[in-house]
């Protein structure tokens, strides 16, 4: 009998990102702190027997997530997720994957990382691999620098391509409000940017040390201390590829954000609330300002990957 499987994994907001010279394969060493939220991408997988992988994508209810431009072939990486899997672990069968997206697409916030994450967990128990934790793990680096952390969860220090872990620790909960839009900036067109900017000396590139004050705040859970901790040193690139931006960092401001960042390599801001309540709050006068395309609250840290179970 098939049976289908289905498993979540979490978006990421990046606390601090430090981006040092690239290494002759063009990856940057980064020094990062992400933080899981509670906007979920859910993979379903269905064992086949005819070897063949087939994927579908839908968007969760609500969701402000346009998921026109994400590929159902192999390029996609939930696609190749369950292909190395197979691979490694002698999987004859193929899989039904099903996608449903809650994370926007091409927002800075690891939405295609996830779909990997979760699809790496799903499809390890739709063919009862025996994979451990530790062995997804070594897989998920070898899809992208982003998909560890999307396994991994919770609040953690990325070093290396960002995807050599070390859990931070944190107390309670921290309130965020996400300003998405409907245009995705390519990461590696933001990390073209940044180099061009630091060769044009337009930018300098910062230390990559672990920034005390963020795990300091985060020890603490305050909120007006970690916002104004917030760092990203691919901001510049990201205002400059899409000036609005700043004009939406500045609206978060004047709703009296602890603190606002672009996420990651962007589009999506993230402004962080003093409570839950200023979250909504916030997230209200960011609509009204209508520079952003969507804005949803969510919460952090969250899990990582994990079976929802029925
Ligand atoms: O690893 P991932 O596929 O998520 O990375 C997407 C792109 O982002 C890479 O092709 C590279 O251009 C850029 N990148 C980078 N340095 C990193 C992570 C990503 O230059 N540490």
């Amino acid at each position: 009998m098939t049976r289908t499987v289905r498993a979540k994994a979490p978006a990421k907001v990046n606390l601090q990102l430090a981006v040092g010279a690239p290494e002759p394969d063009g990856y940057h060493p980064l020094v990062t702190v992400f933080q899981a939220l509670d906007l979920w991408e859910t993979v379903e997988a269905t064992p086949r027997t005819d070897g063949q992988i087939r994927l579908t994508v839908d968007v969760a209810a609500g969701a402000p997530v346009d998921a026109s431009g994400v590929p159902l072939d192999g390029t996609n990486l939930a696609w190749r997720a369950a292909e190395l899997l197979a691979r490694t672990f002698g999987i004859t069968d193929g899989v039904d994957l099903h996608l449903i997206k809650g994370v926007p697409v091409a927002g800075g916030m690891a939405g295609g990382s996830a779909d990997a994450a979760a699809a790496l967990v799903a499809c390890a128990e739709a063919w009862d691999t025996g994979a451990t934790r530790g062995e997804l793990l070594t897989l998920a680096r070898r899809l992208g620098a982003d998909v560890p952390f999307s396994l991994h969860g919770h609040t953690a220090v990325g070093l290396g391509r960002g995807d050599d872990l070390m859990p931070a620790m944190t107390h309670g909960e921290f309130h965020w409000v996400l300003a998405t839009q409907r245009d995705g900036l390519s990461t590696p067109s933001v990390f073209a940017e940044y180099d061009r900017r630091i060769e044009a000396r337009e930018q300098a590139r910062s230390e990559l040390e672990i920034d005390r004050e963020v795990m300091t705040a985060l020890m603490a859970g305050d909120p007006v201390a970690l916002g104004s901790a917030l760092t990203n040193d691919l901001e510049g690139p990201a205002l400059a590829l899409m000036p609005r931006l700043g004009e939406l960092l500045d609206a978060a401001d004047a709703a009296e954000a602890c603190g606002a960042i672009v996420s990651g390599s962007g589009p999506t801001v993230a402004a962080l609330a003093r409570s839950r309540q200023h979250a909504l709050a916030m997230a209200a006068h960011l609509r009204a300002s209508r520079l952003a395309d969507a804005v949803v609250t969510a919460s952090g840290p969250a899990s990582g990957t994990v079976l929802i179970q029925d």
